[in-house]
C-alpha cells in the first residue's frame, strides 16, 4: 500500500452505515486514507447519499442494465480503476464481484457473521434459524467464492433472548463499523500478507500452530 493517503474505493447496495465509518474515520488524516469513490449496483440508496454529502465521487452499475454478468463485471471494474484505489472494500455490496474486479485490486468484504458459519445474503436470519447463542461479524479478503475469502479478523456477537433479525443485526453493525474500520486502517498502516487460508499484518511471517 502506499506511504501517503492511501486510496479507498467502498462499494455499497443500501444504507451504508458501514461506508459512512470509513467516512467519518478517514477525516481524521492520521488515518492515512481518502475514501476516493463509492460504488453501488443500484440508484436511490442511503449509501449514494452518502457519498454525495461527503462530496465524494460515486458511480452505479446495475447487474440488470448488462446483456452478461461478465460485461457488468468488465463496467464495474473499468469505474473502480478510474480511481485507481489502493484497497476496494466491499460494505455491504450485494452482489459477487467477477474476475475482473478480483484480478486487479485487493479487495476486503465485510460480512454480518461469524464466517464460515452463514455465508450468503441472508447471515443475520440463518444464524438465528439456526438457533446459535453466539454469532458476529467477519472481514475477509474477497476470492471468487461466496465468502470464502481468507479471514483477517472477526468478533463475536451474542444472541439475546427475544432477538430477531432487524435486533440482532444492528447489534452486529455497531460492533462490525469499528471492526471494518480497525482492519483497514492496519492493512493501510501496516500491510497485510496473505498466505493460503491465514492473513497477518505487517511482517509477521509466522505459521500457526
Ligand atoms: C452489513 O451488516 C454487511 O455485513 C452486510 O450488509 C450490511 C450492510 O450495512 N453484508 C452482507 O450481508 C453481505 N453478505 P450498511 O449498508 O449499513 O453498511
Amino acid at each position: 500500500m502506499s506511504q501517503s493517503a492511501a486510496r479507498l474505493v467502498v462499494l455499497v447496495s443500501g444504507s451504508g452505515t458501514n461506508l459512512q465509518a470509513l467516512l467519518d474515520a478517514v477525516a481524521e488524516p492520521a488515518f492515512g486514507a481518502r475514501v476516493v469513490a463509492v460504488g453501488a449496483d443500484r440508484d436511490g440508496i442511503e449509501g449514494l447519499a452518502r457519498a454525495e454529502r461527503a462530496g465524494v465521487p460515486w458511480f452505479v452499475h446495475r447487474v440488470s442494465d448488462f446483456a452478461t454478468r461478465d460485461a457488468w463485471d468488465e463496467a464495474l471494474a473499468a469505474s473502480i480503476t478510474e480511481h485507481k484505489p489502493d484497497l476496494v472494500v466491499s460494505a455491504g455490496f450485494m452482489k459477487i464481484l467477477g474476475p475482473r474486479v478480483l484480478t486487479a485490486f485487493p479487495v476486503v468484504n465485510t460480512h454480518p457473521s461469524l464466517l464460515p458459519a452463514f455465508p450468503g445474503a441472508h447471515a443475520v436470519r440463518d444464524a438465528l434459524a439456526y438457533g446459535v447463542r453466539v454469532t458476529g461479524c467477519t472481514v475477509h479478503f474477497v476470492d471468487g467464492g461466496v465468502d470464502t475469502g481468507p479471514v483477517i479478523a472477526q468478533r463475536a456477537v451474542a444472541v439475546e433472548d427475544g432477538d430477531d433479525e432487524h435486533s440482532l443485526h444492528e447489534r452486529i453493525k455497531t460492533v462490525e463499523r469499528g471492526l471494518l474500520v480497525e482492519v483497514v486502517g492496519r492493512l493501510l498502516r501496516e500491510g497485510g500478507t496473505v498466505r493460503g487460508r491465514h492473513v497477518y499484518f505487517g511482517s509477521q511471517r509466522k505459521d500457526p500452530q
